[in-house]
């Protein structure tokens, strides 16, 4: 090895468990002295039989990302990678990184992104590994990141100048090659080997109108190369396509509250036909059409009902898998196409299994996320094109493609409400008491004529590996086909934030143009009564509807 090798000598530092999203943290935590150094070692520690492997890295160009990028390159060096792939300007969203790690067969990579959350100086920064299969490191290493992290005296680093991120081509720092590559391309043929390129180049020649909010975010780049350099869509069709440090002081979350500019444009009058946007990293998407949203479940229940539609998935798709708070709309269409659907804990990493064995083809949560075998992470863009790609067979707007949907396998109407940081204690006790008091004693209890028709605190047993997760959420489903899920968040930084899913199936299409909040009216009330929202928390209503 090189003599500008150094060893640094350090001391633990006052981490946090990493969750499989990694490790989130504001700006200002990642630049104290060593923090990112010792994270990146622990990571490293945690690891077996890289020397001389492939290592890939890149981030969603939010704040600290390049300098980020300069300290794990020379401590991947000085640590024995063979090589490392790093997207041009240290750019790579999330799901393309996960491509890379498959298609160049990596040893693994590293993700530098806080998702959705803000960016800039003041805002959040995040770190996160990958394994070789392309998705989230599993607990046993983040656990084994997190030990390290604790122990962790010294960390080795290579003494060399900063290396050029933006220029494609190699470099050799120490024994390891460095690899600047364009961060679109290999994720561009992948979405050409899925999806009809032709049909969908033909649906904009003919005129069809989109807007794409990237929310100055990573998406910019990949969709301007995609959309509209490749499929044709006419320039102005993404919007807030520049990938801003500070995502232009905006929260890239592509939801009817933070995807405001884009919202606007669809409920207008002059509402192009789609409507699409993609979050701080890339893996989130929002699917609208003129004046109307879709929701991400009702997304993932058409997407498996029309896969048969598109190139890639022409031969019909093994099996669906979903989040438990994410509406049953797609249960009703694995049913239909005989498959299975998988009920998982919220969070992507319990689609991975089930992606790996080839029990389920597509996947998604209520939460944004879609995406299905061809990575291990949800993906944004993705999701735009398999829409493209029906609506282009279709020649259909969105609405009607989802009004006839919900004819034909029924309605899930459908609502989260938010509880925004509440007092964490607070949640906790409320949770505590719905285990403790209704638990599974509620069969056959009537709440203001809702029967209970099955109750529990859900847990799930992974099909695969057989590890069991428990106190994932309390479920209430009533008699009359409505749900309650009242679920903590895992993902909040301030106090806690408790969510309530709620749900009621109606098959009578003669009620489908109804209004969801109005139709789940009553059971929001019911809600509030038996988890006492209000006298546990002092909010007398939710924070964020969606
Ligand atoms: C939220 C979403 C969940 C998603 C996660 C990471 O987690 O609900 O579906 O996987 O963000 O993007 P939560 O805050 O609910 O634990
Ligand atoms: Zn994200």
């Amino acid at each position: 090895m090189t003599d500008k090798m150094k060893t640094i000598p350090t001391t633990p530092f006052e981490g946090q468990k990493p969750g499989t999203s990694g490790l989130r943290k504001k700006v200002s935590v990642f630049q104290q002295p060593h923090y990112l150094e010792n994270f990146v070692q622990s990571i490293f520690d945690s690891l077996e039989g890289f020397q001389g492997k492939i290592l890939v890295v890149g981030g969603d160009g939010r704040y600290y990302n390049k300098t980020a990028i300069q300290t794990i390159l020379k401590i991947a060096a000085a640590n024995g990678f063979g090589q490392v792939l790093v997207g041009q300007n240290g750019l790579l969203s999330t799901p393309a990184a996960s491509a890379i790690i498959r298609k160049y067969q990596a040893f693994g990579g590293i993700i530098l992104s806080a998702s959705h959350n803000p960016g800039g100086p003041e805002g959040d920064f995040g770190i996160k590994y990958n394994i070789s299969n392309g998705g989230p490191a599993p607990e046993k290493i983040t656990d084994a990141i997190y030990q390290h992290s604790q122990q962790i005296s010294e960390y080795r680093i290579l003494d060399v100048a900063d290396i050029d991120l933006a220029h494609q081509g190699k470099t050799q720092i120490g024994d390891m090659i460095i690899e600047i590559i364009d961060p679109v391309t290999d994720y561009d043929s992948l979405m050409e080997e899925l999806f009809d390129f032709k049909g969908i180049a033909a649906l904009f020649q003919s005129g069809f109108t989109l807007r794409f909010d990237a929310m100055h975010a990573i998406t910019g780049p990949y969709a301007k190369t995609i959309l509209e350099d490749k499929l044709g869509a006419p320039a102005g069709t993404v919007m807030n396509g520049v990938p801003l440090e500070d995502f232009g002081g905006g929260h890239p979350d592509p939801n009817l509250t933070y995807a405001h500019d884009l919202v606007d444009i669809m409920m207008g009058d002059n509402a192009p036909q789609f409507g699409a946007a993609s979050d701080g990293d890339g893996d989130r998407n929002m699917i609208l059409g003129q004046r109307f949203f879709v929701t991400p479940s009702d997304s993932l229940a058409i997407l498996a009902a029309n896969a048969h539609l598109v190139p890639g998935y022409q031969d019909g798709i093994a099996g669906i898998a979903r989040s438990m708070p994410t509406s049953e709309a797609a249960d009703q269409v694995a049913q239909a196409l005989n498959i299975d659907c998988y009920e998982t804990p919220t969070g992507w990493k319990f689609f991975g299994n089930l992606l790996d064995a080839g029990k389920a083809t597509l996947c998604g949560e209520e939460s944004f996320g879609t995406g299905s075998n061809h990575i291990r992470e949800k993906d944004g863009l993705w999701a735009v094109l398999f829409w493209l790609n029906i609506l282009a067979v279709r020649q259909q707007s969105v609405e009607s493609i989802v009004r006839e949907h919900w004819a034909k396998y029924g309605r899930n109407f459908y609502s989260r409400h938010d509880y925004e940081g509440v007092d964490k204690k607070a949640a906790e006790e409320l949770m505590e008491n719905l285990y403790s008091t209704f638990g599974h004693h509620l069969k056959g209890q009537s709440f203001d004529g809702h029967i209970v028709e099955y109750c529990d605190d859900f847990s799930y047993i992974d099909p695969i590996d057989h590890s069991i997760s428990t106190n994932q959420g309390m479920r209430i489903f009533f008699e009359d086909e409505s749900r309650i899920v009242f679920r903590l968040s895992g993902t909040g930084t301030e106090g806690a934030t408790l969510r309530v899913y709620l749900e009621l199936f109606e098959q009578d299409t003669a009620r489908h143009h109804l209004d969801a909040q109005e139709v789940l009216a009553e059971l929001i009330k019911l809600a509030e009564k038996i988890a006492g929202i209000k006298k546990y928390t002092g909010r007398d209503k939710p924070s964020v509807i969606t």
